[in-house]
C-alpha cells in the first residue's frame, strides 16, 4: 500500500470486478442504442447555477452535497451531481431541439458526485447510465423509458426490484395542492428545520422518515385527490401502456424524489436486497426544466440508473453475469528465440482480430501455464526450441487437454 487512499465515500474499480461494471453499463445503454437514443457526452463540471435553477435551491442535492469550487478566474463550477440539467443544456446550447426531430433522445454514462455521508451503496463519487427524452409531451415515451430500464433490468438477471410509480401534477395543478399541504403542515407539531421546509417545498415534509412526522401526516392532503384533469389522463394512459407491455409496477402516493423539476410522472427503481439505500435507478418527467435554466418550453422525460448500485444488486441476488473470456489465445515461449517468434504470432493474431496475450518476463513453464489458464484463454500456444527446429509450435486446447504440433 501506498502513503495514499482514495479519498472518503469513492473506491476504485479493479479487475475482475470491474469487469462485472462495464457489462452492467452496457446492458443499461443497449436497449437504449436500440431505441433511437444518440449518445452525448458533457463535461464532470458545469457553471453552479445551472444545478442551483435545475436541480432546485432547496433539495439537499444543492443545499449541502454539491462539491463546488471557484477557479482562478473567478468561474463559480460545480462537479455534476447529476445529469440530467447538464444534458438538456447540452441539447439547448447545441440547438438539437431546432433540428425539426423531436423528441432529442440521448444517453449517457459516467461520473457523478454528491459530498454525501458515505456507506453502503451511497458514495461521493458513483456512476450512472441515463437517457432522456427531450421536447415532447407524449404518454408513450414516459412508458417507452420505463419499458427499457426494466428490460435493462431483466437482461442482467436481476428479478428482486419493484418499480415504484406516481404523478407530480402539472404547473396548473400542483400549486393548489402545495398551497393546501402547506395550510394542514403549518397546523402540526414540528420543528424548525422542517417548518422552513414546508414553505420552500412541503412536498419534501410526506417523505420525512421519522415515526413522529410520519404519525402526524395520516391525514394529509393527497396529491391524489388534486390532480387536474390532464394529469389524471395522462397518467392513466401511462400506466395502461405499461401494463400492456407486461411491466409490473405499484402506485407509490409517496413518491416525491430529490429533484424539483419534476412534473407529471415520476419512478423509481428500488431493490429490496440493499439496505436503507435501496433506490437503484429513478426519473420521470420534467416540463418546466428547460424554461428554468433560460430555455424554450421542452416538455421532457428521462431517468439515471445508478451503475454501483446496480452492480450491488446483482450481488445480492447472486447473479453471476456471463462474461465471456477477454482471452482467447494465451502465448508461453521457452526460450529467447521462442520469445521473439511468439511474440511475433500474437502480434498477427491480434491485427487478425484474436485476442491473445503473452507471458512476459521470461518466466517458466509452471508459473506461466498458470497465468495462461488465469487468463480463461481456450488455447495456449507453447513453443520452445526444438519445436521451433521443426516449424512447429504446441496448441494446447484448454478444455480438453488435447495438444497437437501444428506448423507455425
Ligand atoms: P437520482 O435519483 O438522484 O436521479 O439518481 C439516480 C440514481 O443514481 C439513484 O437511483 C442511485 O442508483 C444513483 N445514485 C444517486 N446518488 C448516489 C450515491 N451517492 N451513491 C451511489 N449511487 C447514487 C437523478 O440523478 C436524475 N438526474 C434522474 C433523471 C434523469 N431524471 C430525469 N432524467
Amino acid at each position: 500500500m501506498s502513503t495514499f487512499q482514495a479519498p472518503k465515500g469513492t473506491y476504485d474499480l479493479t479487475p475482475p470486478r470491474s469487469a462485472t461494471f462495464l457489462a452492467v453499463r452496457e446492458a443499461i445503454s443497449a436497449p437504449l442504442r436500440d431505441s433511437g437514443y444518440g449518445y452525448i457526452e458533457t463535461p464532470g463540471f458545469e457553471n453552479v447555477e445551472l444545478f442551483a435553477r435545475g436541480v432546485g435551491e432547496s433539495t439537499d442535492i444543492v443545499t449541502k452535497e454539491m462539491y463546488t469550487l471557484t477557479t482562478k478566474g473567478s468561474d463559480q463550477l460545480a462537479l455534476r451531481p447529476e445529469g440530467t440539467a447538464s444534458v438538456l443544456r447540452a441539447a439547448l446550447e447545441a440547438n438539437l431541439h431546432k433540428a425539426g426531430n423531436l423528441p432529442v433522445k440521448l444517453w449517457y454514462s459516467g461520473s457523478y458526485y454528491r459530498y454525501e455521508r458515505p456507506q453502503a451503496g451511497r458514495y461521493r463519487h458513483f456512476s450512472q447510465v441515463g437517457a432522456e427524452a427531450i421536447g415532447t409531451e407524449d404518454p408513450v415515451l414516459d412508458a417507452e423509458l420505463i419499458i427499457l430500464a426494466d428490460q435493462a433490468y431483466r437482461s442482467l438477471g436481476l428479478r428482486q426490484f419493484r418499480i415504484l410509480l406516481n404523478s407530480l401534477g402539472d404547473k396548473e395543478c400542483r400549486p393548489v395542492y402545495r398551497e393546501a399541504l402547506q395550510t394542514f403542515l403549518r397546523d402540526l407539531d414540528l420543528d424548525e428545520e422542517t417548518r422552513r421546509r414546508i414553505e420552500i417545498n412541503p412536498l419534501r415534509v410526506l417523505d420525512d422518515k421519522r415515526a413522529d412526522v410520519q404519525k402526524q401526516l395520516t391525514d394529509a392532503p393527497k396529491l391524489r385527490d388534486y390532480l387536474c384533469d390532464a394529469c389524471k389522463a395522462y397518467h392513466e394512459e401511462v400506466r395502461a401502456l405499461i401494463t400492456a407491455a407486461g411491466v409490473v409496477f405499484e402506485d407509490d402516493e409517496k413518491l416525491v424524489r430529490g429533484l424539483d423539476y419534476y412534473t407529471r410522472t415520476t419512478f423509481e427503481f428500488v431493490h429490496d436486497g440493499l439496505g436503507s439505500q435501496s433506490a437503484v435507478g429513478g426519473g420521470g418527467r420534467y416540463d418546466g426544466l428547460s424554461e428554468m435554466i433560460g430555455g424554450p418550453e421542452l416538455p421532457s422525460v428521462g431517468w439515471a440508473l445508478g451503475v454501483d448500485r446496480t452492480v450491488l444488486a446483482l450481488e445480492a441476488e447472486g447473479v453471476e453475469l456471463d462474461l465471456p473470456a477477454t482471452t482467447s489465445v494465451y502465448a508461453v515461449p521457452l526460450g529467447e528465440e521462442a520469445r521473439r517468434v511468439l511474440f511475433g504470432v500474437v502480434t498477427e493474431l491480434r491485427r487478425a482480430g484474436i485476442a491473445a496475450d503473452f507471458a512476459f518476463g521470461g518466466r517458466g513453464l509452471k508459473g506461466a501455464m498458470k497465468s495462461a489458464n488465469r487468463s480463461g484463454a481456450r488455447y495456449t500456444l507453447v513453443a520452445g526450441e526444438r519445436d521451433l527446429a521443426e516449424g512447429v509450435v504446441q496448441l494446447k486446447d484448454m478444455e480438453s487437454g488435447e495438444q497437437t504440433a501444428v506448423p507455425l
